[in-house]
C-alpha cells in the first residue's frame, strides 16, 4: 500500500504540488491524468524519493519512506521515467541487468532473469539480448524500460508517460501488456499521463492533477458520469468526443 499524507511541495512561489492525501491499495493501479506541469512528476519523485516534500509523510507499507535509506529504497521501487533513459552504450541485457548486478545478485540469476523478463515483456531474449538501444524501434524501447524497471522484484512501480511517443496501436499494444504484467507480478502501480483515454483504458482509479491540486480521484466510470470539477468535465468532454470522432471516421466493415 502506498500512502501519501498531506503531502506538498513548493518551488518559491510555485506549488508543484499542494497538500494532498491519497491512498492506494495493494495491487492498484491509479493513473494520475493532468496537463503539462500540473505536478503529476514530482507526486511520483516524492514517492520514491528523488524529491523530499516540503510537508507530509510517504508510506509503503505502513512504512515512513522518509526514515529508509534513499538509495536502498529506490532498488524496491521500480521506475521508469519519462524518457526512458536507456544506458546507449550498454546492451539491452545489460540495461535490464542493472539493478540486479547492484544488488550483486549470482550472475547466473541475473542471466536467468534477463531471459525471462525479456520474454515478458514480448522481446524474446535471443533476439534482442545483445542489442543495443539504438536498434530498437520507440516501442522496443519502452519494453526495455519497464523489463528493467522490474527486474528485481519490486512490490512497487512508478511509470512517467511510458507510452508517450508511441503511435496508437504500440502504445494500445503495451497497455495490454502493462495491465497484464501489474496483476501477474501482483504489483501497486502509478503511471503517468496526459491522456484521460489512456487513464480510462487503464486504471483501477484515476487521479486528476490540476496546478498542484488534486482535483477528484475516482474510478473510470465513476469519473465519466460524475466529474467532481470543470477541469474534470472538460478532459470528459473531450475524450466523449474523440471517441465519437474516431466512431465517425471509421469505414464500416
Ligand atoms: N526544480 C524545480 N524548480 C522550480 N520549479 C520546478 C522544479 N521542478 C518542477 N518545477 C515546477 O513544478 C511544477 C510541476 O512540475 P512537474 O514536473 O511535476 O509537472 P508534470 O505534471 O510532470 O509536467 P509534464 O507533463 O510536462 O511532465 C511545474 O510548474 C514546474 O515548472
Ligand atoms: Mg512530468
Amino acid at each position: 500500500m502506498i500512502e501519501l499524507i498531506g503531502v506538498s511541495k513548493r518551488h518559491g512561489e510555485t506549488w508543484a504540488v499542494r497538500p494532498l492525501t491519497l491512498r492506494i491499495a495493494r495491487g492498484e493501479l491509479v493513473v494520475v491524468v493532468g496537463e503539462s506541469g500540473s505536478g503529476k512528476t514530482t507526486l511520483l519523485r516524492m514517492i520514491n524519493r528523488l524529491i523530499e516534500p516540503d510537508e507530509g509523510e510517504v508510506r509503503i507499507d505502513e512504512r515512513a519512506v522518509a526514515t529508509q535509506d534513499a538509495i536502498a529504497l529506490r532498488r524496491t521501487i521500480g521506475y521508469v521515467i519519462q524518457q526512458v533513459g536507456l544506458l546507449p552504450h550498454h546492451t539491452v541485457g545489460d540495461n535490464v541487468a542493472m539493478v540486479p548486478r547492484l544488488l550483486a545478485w549470482p550472475e547466473a540469476d541475473v542471466t536467468a532473469r534477463v531471459d525471462e523478463l525479456l520474454e515478458l515483456v514480448g522481446l524474446p531474449a535471443a533476439t534482442y539480448r545483445a542489442r543495443f538501444p539504438d536498434q530498437l524501434s520507440g516501442g522496443q524501447r519502452q519494453r526495455v524500460g519497464v523489463a528493467r524497471a522490474i527486474a528485481s522484484r519490486p512490490r512497487v512501480l512508478l511509470l512517467d508517460e511510458p507510452f508517450g511517443a508511441l503511435d496508437p496501436i504500440t502504445r494500445g499494444a503495451l497497455q495490454g501488456e502493462l495491465r497484464r504484467i501489474h496483476r501477474e507480478l501482483a504489483l501497486t502501480s502509478i503511471l503517468v499521463t496526459h491522456d484521460l483515454v489512456e487513464a480510462l483504458a487503464l486504471a483501477d482509479r484515476i487521479a486528476v492533477m490540476l496546478r498542484g491540486e488534486l482535483v477528484q480521484i475516482a474510478t473510470p466510470a465513476e469519473l465519466m458520469t460524475a466529474p467532481a470539477h470543470p477541469y474534470v468535465a472538460s478532459l470528459v468532454a473531450m475524450a466523449r468526443t474523440q471517441g465519437e470522432l474516431l466512431l465517425r471516421t471509421r469505414t464500416p466493415s
